[in-house]
């Protein structure tokens, strides 16, 4: 059997295995979201704001991640969003790497922060950024519905 390894790579594209991947892994992540279609993902592809990180091995996509990196008046920011591996892939690492690759695409943009959001509950989310070196900030986080 030919051993497979995890790659982490930029999504450029948008074809019929992304919009697939998009429909199996945004439920795991949100029953609240519908996963984009192919416009939605275009628009994310060609952002100059918005990196579309993949996990893929032997083609198959098995996590994704956003980097949003953006210039405001202190300077270069960054944000991670929308972190998800599939539930058959967790446990090995995919989400450190994503995290990774993030973290470095982040640091060679110039950026002097990178800040997430996650939830208690996810606790698996929370080992796996507090052993990356993020640290919880005591801020409010507000959210204006529209
Ligand atoms: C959070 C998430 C991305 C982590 O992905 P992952 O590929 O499992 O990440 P890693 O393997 O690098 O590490 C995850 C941690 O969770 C543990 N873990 C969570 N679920 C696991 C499972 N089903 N099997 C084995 N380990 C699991 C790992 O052991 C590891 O903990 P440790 O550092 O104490 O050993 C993934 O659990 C996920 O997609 N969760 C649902 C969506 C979510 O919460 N996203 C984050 C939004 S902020």
């Amino acid at each position: 059997m030919t051993e497979q390894h995890v790659e982490i790579r930029e999504a450029t594209v948008v074809d019929d295995a992304l919009v697939e991947a998009m429909a199996r892994l945004v439920p795991q992540l949100s029953n609240s979201n519908l996963a984009p279609d192919e416009a939605a993902l275009s628009a994310i592809v060609e952002s100059d704001t918005s990196i579309l990180l993949l996990a893929e091995e032997g083609g198959a996509v098995l996590g994704m991640m956003t980097l949003v990196v953006f210039r405001i008046p202190t300077g270069v920011r960054a944000w991670i969003e929308d972190v998800v591996v599939d539930e058959a892939a967790r446990g090995r690492g995919v989400g450190e790497a994503l995290n990774r690759v993030a973290i470095q695409r982040a640091h060679d943009a110039g950026a002097r922060t990178v800040d997430l959001t996650s939830r208690p509950s996810r606790e698996a989310a929370s080992r796996l950024y507090s052993r990356l070196g993020f640290e919880q900030r005591d801020t409010n986080v507000y959210r204006l519905e529209s």
